[in-house]
């Protein structure tokens, strides 16, 4: 297809406003596939992408489309994830197309997710298009949400297109206006080789496919072709596009996006953002804003069973075969016994794997206090990466710590602005910047990673009523007074649980935990002292009483059907128990005694 019949275009919009709903109807009407194909083809589609976990990877589909003006145009949109975990993997997607269409809810208006999306569509120098989604509904308020579009994000909204994607209206028009409205792609068919590597993942019977972007010159099967960044080499053995099921083609021109595949053994052997070129004549330069994904959140999954350490395994090797980002290696720990240390790039990332691992693989976890990379400065003067408390070098060899910071840019409506900056600052944040957008409040922060990756987001929107978006930027190590503190349970300490924390909040931390802890572990036979610690300095403390009677015994002995559900619930319970020593400490009670609120 020559350049100019191609538009190619991302869809950017807050949850539910109607992003699958518009792009089924785009589809459909072009006659891509036909309405009893449609459903089966996008189950299909829809099975990979649940297979793949949410909306992370990036689908694509190519449309035709029989414009107005009598010519066929070849429309292709890419899907791209919505959340700051894959902000990085978002800025590819969007910088393989050339424009986006900004669909909101007419009857809602701007919400925060769509904020930071069309930022990164701003920023990729996309041609904008606001799509004004639901207009069949009474409640829909058009006018008033051009409005806000033009104040709060600050692009024209005068040629708002009104759609219904549910009722068809208003799809014709969206579809010329893609045509109309939004750049053709340029580049050069006789120039060398430049693809945009921009998703790839595995797939049961292909092996790894590859989500390309042409740039430049022509891709070819039998091609034999080079990624810039990472040097490897590969044949061509399929090319082809999605029409949403995958069709085969003889080559893709510039412009084009469709997939390759080429016996790559594993989806981390390709890096997203990597420039695909040809081995012989290849071009000179790669495409600028590459970056690496590595993992900046640890934590450490350990099965609830330890027999079932090995199907463990098994599930992590089988969902990193997909996930390139994610990483993994064993972990022993005193109190948990064999697991994985797993990094991951955020902490939807982290939740997302074990959901999945607990869901689809049916084992029970223990996730450990998610923790960042400290730097650890020894006396001897060589550093060492601190990825698990655990692994804390004894003190008397060490000089000093430095932590990851992030620049953090939180948008939020005016009436929930004092909680988020009592929030920030609660997290050892300072504040940076504080300006208006319309009604909106924008304030920068620089907070400790620390402070962000357990349930900073969590509180964020919950003191928002999710009103706010939230992004960040790693900004680099500083130093600052840092120490471990462990917790003992009846005297016993356990890793699973020691955390890195500012010296000025342990006590704080370190009596929340406690006071948790206790709330959190059943009562036992015995007294069982619940400490925290630094070094060998008890700083807080607290005493779980002893079980004084048998559970049964508030039962009055006579009603049996009750005695027998209240031990059914016990044994119930104890199968999500951990055994410490003599106590049993309950699987929740790892990641509820670290909850700050
Ligand atoms: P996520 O996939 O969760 O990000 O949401 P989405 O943005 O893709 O929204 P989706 O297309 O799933 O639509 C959300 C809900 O809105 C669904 O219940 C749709 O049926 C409904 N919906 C979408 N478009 C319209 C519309 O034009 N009118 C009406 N009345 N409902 C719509």
């Amino acid at each position: 297809t020559d350049l100019d019949h191609i538009r190619n275009f991302s869809i950017v919009a807050h949850i539910d406003h109607g992003k699958s709903t518009l792009a089924d109807r785009l589809i459909q009407s072009t006659n891509t596939v036909s309405e009893r194909e449609m459903k089966a083809q996008l189950l299909d589609a829809m099975d990979i992408e649940r297979e793949r976990g949410i909306t992370i990877k990036a689908n694509t589909v190519r449309i035709e489309y029989r414009a107005k003006d009598g010519e066929v145009y070849v429309l292709n949109l890419i899907d791209t994830p919505g959340h700051v975990d894959f902000a990085y993997e978002v800025s590819r997607s969007m910088r393989a197309v050339e424009g986006s269409l900004l669909v909101v809810d007419s009857t809602q208006g701007v919400e925060a997710q769509t904020l930071a999306n069309v930022y990164q569509a701003i920023d990729a120098d996309h041609d904008i298009v606001p799509v004004l989604n639901k207009i069949d509904l009474p409640a829909s308020e058009p006018e008033r949400v051009k409005e806000q579009i033009e104040d709060v994000i600050g692009i024209d909204a005068s040629d708002a297109l009104l759609v219904s994607a549910k009722s068809g209206l208003g799809i014709e028009d969206t579809l010329e206006a893609i045509v109309a409205r939004l750049p053709a792609p340029k580049g050069d068919r006789n120039a060398p080789l430049k693809a945009m590597l921009v998703d790839s993942w595995y797939d049961a019977y292909l092996g790894v496919v590859v989500l390309v972007r042409i740039m430049d010159g022509v891709l070819k099967k039998g091609d034999q072709i080079k990624m810039m960044q990472t040097g490897a080499r590969y044949p061509v053995d399929r090319i082809g596009v999605f029409r949403p099921a995958m069709q085969t083609v003889d080559e893709l021109g510039p412009g084009e996006i469709g997939f390759l595949t080429a016996q790559i053994k594993q989806v981390r052997d390709t890096k997203v953002g990597d420039t695909i070129t040809t081995e012989k004549k290849g071009c000179e330069t790669p495409l600028p804003g590459f970056k690496p994904s590595v993992p900046v959140v640890f934590c450490g999954l350990f099965p609830v069973d330890s027999a079932e350490f090995e199907d463990l395994r098994d599930a992590i090797e089988k969902l990193a075969l997909n996930d390139a980002s994610f990483s993994y290696e064993m972990e022993t720990s005193a109190a948990l016994g064999f697991g994985f240390r797993c990094g991951f790039l955020g902490l939807l990332h982290l939740e997302v794997i074990r959901d999945r691992i607990e869901r689809e693989y049916d084992i029970e976890l223990i996730t450990t206090a998610p923790s960042v990379i400290y730097h650890v400065y020894m006396r001897d003067g060589t550093m060492v990466e601190l990825h698990n408390p655990a692994d804390m070098p004894d003190l008397t060899h060490v000089d000093h710590l430095e932590e990851p910071r992030i620049k953090a840019t939180i948008m939020v409506p005016d009436e929930y602005l004092g909680d988020v900056l009592k929030l920030c600052q609660d997290r050892r944040g300072i504040q940076e910047d504080l300006t208006y957008a319309g009604a909106r409040a924008m304030v920068v922060y620089d907070l400790p990673l620390n402070e962000v990756v357990f349930d900073f987001y969590d509180r964020l929107k919950s003191v928002t009523k999710g009103y706010a978006s939230f992004d960040y930027q790693m900004m680099g190590y500083r130093q600052d007074n840092l120490v471990k503190m462990s917790i003992l349970v009846n005297d016993e300490p356990v890793d699973a649980l020691s955390i890195m924390v500012h010296r000025d909040r342990a006590e704080m931390r370190g009596r929340a935990m406690c006071e948790k802890l206790k709330d959190l572990i059943p009562r036992h036979m015995f007294k069982i002292p619940i400490q925290a610690a630094i070094g060998g300095k008890v700083i807080a403390r607290e005493t779980l009483a002893a079980l004084r009677k048998d559970v049964t015994a508030k039962c009055y002995g006579g009603d049996a059907t009750r005695k027998r559900k209240l031990l059914d619930k016990q044994k119930a319970g104890k199968k999500k128990m951990r055994q410490f020593g003599k106590v049993d400490i309950p699987q929740e009670a790892f990641i509820s005694a670290l909850k700050m609120d």
